[in-house]
């Protein structure tokens, strides 16, 4: 799991001025709104003796610890209250919370989990055709029992299509099947690339004659190590285009929230039936992942055999080891060597300024020998 990217984290209508917590990165995190309707996302755990913040009350602008009542600012994490030194106490200058960036988009909660200047923070993706006309989203969420990374591998891979979704392949049985040759489109932040198929028609009495003379293209770019735009062109002119944002809650949990807009048939009546059918697609995506062996994506790809097909998925595995040279990558076993012993916080950008800090950042990995061969 990474430190320094934007993470998806909730639906923005969950979150009111009463706590909620959060896992995420392994980590807990505790989420309100202020007297002005911002949102905050906090580290949970209170520094004056480790309670969870994320139980106690929203008193203003605040986050009112429930052990001893201390009170931490929502915007910078800073104690202003100590009940117990009473109004004319000087508060402890390490009496803060780490205190993550967060922006409101596309009905989402984002927040920062990391300590970047604001300049050199990968960017949240770009949905453009949110508030076009001709466009509609729905928003679905789901929680998969599998690493994040296998499911990020799932995305970018298109040779499975054909095989783990009925309705988008033939599962083999066309003898003129065959991945053509990708091409890969790079950036600082992603790869991805655009693949003809055929398909059949979509089974939906409603979706029916959509797809032109069973050639369709679609292909999924990533922006960042959570974020993925998924193009459906079932025609020229029948297009859905979906983002996915996969959020780690731990090494073992992820949580995808799914937007997807359409062009076509965009009266409201159809939400539930594209649901129903994305739902579907999701469970055939979910049941190959959670089953993977090794759970993780192996460490080396010499311990895998990899074709020409997995391409995007070898130069998406370059971006995270270079993520990983960088020092962004948690080191979950050394957290999880010190479960109990030791609290943890994901770094946030105010210890670039200050650097005393009760609970101690993440450990991360230190850059390794990570092997990445080319596919056969
Ligand atoms: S543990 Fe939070 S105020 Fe004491
Ligand atoms: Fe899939």
């Amino acid at each position: 799991m990474f430190i320094n990217f934007w993470y998806a984290i909730e639906e923005s209508y969950q979150i009111t001025n009463e706590p909620v917590k959060l896992t995420f990165l392994g980590q807990d995190f505790v989420l309100f709104r202020d007297t002005q309707g911002i949102v905050h996302c906090l580290s949970n755990i209170c520094v004056h003796r480790g309670a969870s913040l994320a139980h106690g009350k929203v008193k203003g602008d605040c986050i009112e610890c429930p052990y001893h009542g201390w009170q931490f600012n929502g915007a910078d994490g800073v104690c202003s209250k100590v009940p117990s030194l009473g109004p004319d106490g000087k508060i402890p200058q390490r009496a803060k919370v780490d205190s993550y960036p967060t922006e409101e988009k596309y009905g989402l909660v984002f927040a920062f989990l990391g300590d970047l200047p604001e300049a050199e923070r990968p960017p949240i993706i770009d949905i453009p055709e949110w508030d076009q006309e001709g466009w509609r989203f729905t928003t679905m969420r789901f929680t998969w029992v599998a690493n994040y990374q296998r499911a990020l591998e799932n995305s970018l891979d298109p040779a499975h299509t054909e095989f783990v979704h009925p309705a988008m392949g033939y599962q083999g049985g066309r003898n003129d099947y065959v991945v053509p040759d990708l091409e890969v489109t790079s950036s600082d932040w992603g790869v991805g690339t655009m693949t003809t198929f055929q398909s059949p028609d979509l089974p939906h009495e409603k979706m029916k004659g959509l797809k032109g003379e069973g050639q369709m293209e679609a292909g999924t770019t990533m922006c960042g190590i959570s974020m993925a735009e998924t193009k459906l062109h079932f025609s020229p002119k029948a297009w859905a285009h979906q983002y996915t944002f996969t959020t780690p809650i731990d090494e073992q949990n992820t949580k995808r929230f799914f937007l997807q807009g359409r062009n076509f048939r965009t009266d409201p009546e159809m939400d539930g039936p594209v649901d129903e059918r994305n739902k579907i697609v999701a469970d055939q995506d979910r049941v190959v992942i959670e089953r993977l062996d090794p759970f993780h994506t192996p460490e080396s790809s010499t311990e895998e055999v990899l074709v020409k097909s997995d391409l995007v998925i070898t130069k998406f595995r370059e971006l995270l080891a270079n993520w990983e040279s960088r020092g962004w990558k948690i080191d979950s076993e050394a957290v999880d060597a010190q479960r109990d012993q030791k609290a943890f916080s994901i770094p946030s950008p105010a210890r670039l300024e200050n650097k005393r800090w009760a609970i101690s950042a993440v450990p991360t990995v230190e850059p390794d020998q990570t092997t990445i061969i080319a596919a056969e």
